[in-house]
């Protein structure tokens, strides 16, 4: 006899490395950051926009610079046919600038505020707070003039943003990184301080001190932590345009009583920015809750106009970590605490048009009408922690009524369909008393 053959057992596919499902029971507060953010967007007057999750790898490494991270190691590249290069957008400032020459929007007016949310995807280590594809919320403002105020009001509107969503003990960390005229200086300075510690450096802090030497003060690793803080400061360095720039922006954050510390050590990872940077920390959470600046060379150097510009992005997932660490209650949709329950072909068909009511009256309600058995319906209905029950059997259907059940204490009532929604609402009021 032939014998059987094994039967293989089969793999589930997984998902990529550092990549995330985002599974019903987390949407509530997925969407009430998003709502949060798109309430201020509008208060504020920054219109959506939305660009492609792809764009021309040229983009980046034009834009973001060939000698940061994010090019160098974390790009997620793509040859299309025709031998196309493309990545999945790191970032969004660089194809926001993009869209905004591409499609003449220096014509809509200036300031010219845009909101985008939305994926971005960089190849990283995954770790805590840090994934390969993760969602940001960027606010950007382009306009004829490099004026500081937009700089504090981008800060204020990231500040309201984090309130809006009860986040205490933050703190925008800030710093000018200077312009054209007067960074050259400042890089000649840091690279002469460098190179007398060489020796002392990490691999990758060698290759920047030749390649992009301002990133240096940026290194995390341990060996290089203490030459850091002998450096040379940026601010200065300045010139006087630069340095009066910073001072306005510090009198207007003062102004507005935001909380803000200097941070001469601040560069960002960005090869675009320009003048004022900024991140915002919490206390007690490693990581930034996101981070900007300005970008004034940005649509200038991808073949536009000299427009400035600044903006930021907050990081979703970190923004949640955060409200998990606070424990911070935002009073999120709850589940239904009505349960609807039939028993019967007459009431299981009128039981969808008593759910159109409950709409009508916007009363939530839970059902499994799917399930035959009055055990198998109340089982659902405990799992979901239904406090009451709508009991709707064939002699309620036939009576025009409907039986209403406190699952914990089991006391229950009949009452006229007719006045449905109204004892539903004094019951549920009881309930949450
Ligand atoms: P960024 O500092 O690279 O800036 O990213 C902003 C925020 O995105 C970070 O502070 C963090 O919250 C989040 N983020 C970045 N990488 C990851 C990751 N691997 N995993 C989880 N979250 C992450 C920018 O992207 C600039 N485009 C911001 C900007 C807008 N500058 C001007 N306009």
């Amino acid at each position: 006899m032939p014998t059987k053959p094994k039967t293989q057992k089969i793999q589930p596919v997984q998902r990529p490395k550092g990549m995330h499902d985002i599974l019903p029971h987390e949407q509530p507060i997925w969407e009430k950051i998003k709502k949060n953010a798109r309430d201020i967007a509008e208060f504020y007057n920054f219109s959506p926009i939305e660009i492609p999750l792809l764009e021309r790898m040229e983009l980046f490494e034009r834009s973001v610079g060939e000698g940061t991270d994010v090019i160098e190691k974390q790009m997620f590249t793509i040859v299309a046919k025709g031998n196309e290069k493309l990545a999945l957008r790191p970032e969004a400032t660089a194809g926001i600038a993009r869209a905004f020459i591409e499609n003449g929007m220096s014509q809509l007016g200036s300031p010219l505020k845009l909101y985008l949310e939305g994926p971005m995807f960089r190849y990283e280590q995954p770790q805590a707070g840090r994934y390969r594809e993760f969602h940001q919320l960027n606010f950007e403002i382009l306009s004829n003039e490099s004026d500081p105020i937009y700089d504090a009001q981008l800060m204020l509107v990231f500040t309201r943003l984090l309130e809006s969503l009860k986040i205490k003990n933050i703190t925008i960390k800030v710093n000018s990184i200077g312009c054209k005229n007067c960074r050259p200086g400042y890089r000649r300075k840091l690279q002469t301080y460098y190179k007398q510690k060489k020796s002392q450096l990490c691999k990758d802090c060698l290759r920047r001190l030749e390649t992009n030497p301002l990133r240096l003060l940026d290194c995390k690793e341990e060996q290089c932590a203490p030459l850091k803080a002998d450096a040379p400061i940026i601010v200065d360095e300045l010139c006087t345009s630069c340095r009066n720039h910073f001072k306005s922006v510090l009198d207007y954050l003062e102004e507005l009583k935001l909380p803000y510390a200097l941070d001469h050590r601040l560069v960002r990872g960005l090869d675009y920015y320009s003048r004022t940077v900024f991140e915002i920390v919490v206390e007690g959470y490693g990581q930034a809750l996101g981070g900007g600046g300005r970008y004034d060379y940005l649509v200038e150097l991808l073949g536009g106009k000299n427009v400035p510009a600044v903006g930021f992005a907050a990081g979703m997932e970190r923004i949640i970590d955060v409200i998990r660490l606070q424990e911070i209650n935002l009073g999120l949709r709850e589940k239904p605490k009505i349960f609807l329950i039939y028993i019967g072909d007459l009431a299981k068909k009128r039981s969808l048009l008593l759910i159109e009511e409950m709409r009508r009256n916007h009363i939530d309600v839970a059902e499994s009408l799917g399930k035959e058995s009055l055990n198998a319906q109340l089982r659902v209905a405990d799992k979901l922690g239904s406090p009451l029950a709508l009991i709707f059997g064939q002699k309620e259907a036939f009576e025009e009524s409907i039986i209403i059940r406190d699952l914990k204490t089991g006391a229950q009532e009949t009452i006229p369909l007719a006045k449905l929604a109204e004892s539903v609402k004094k019951k549920l009021k009881e309930v949450d008393a």
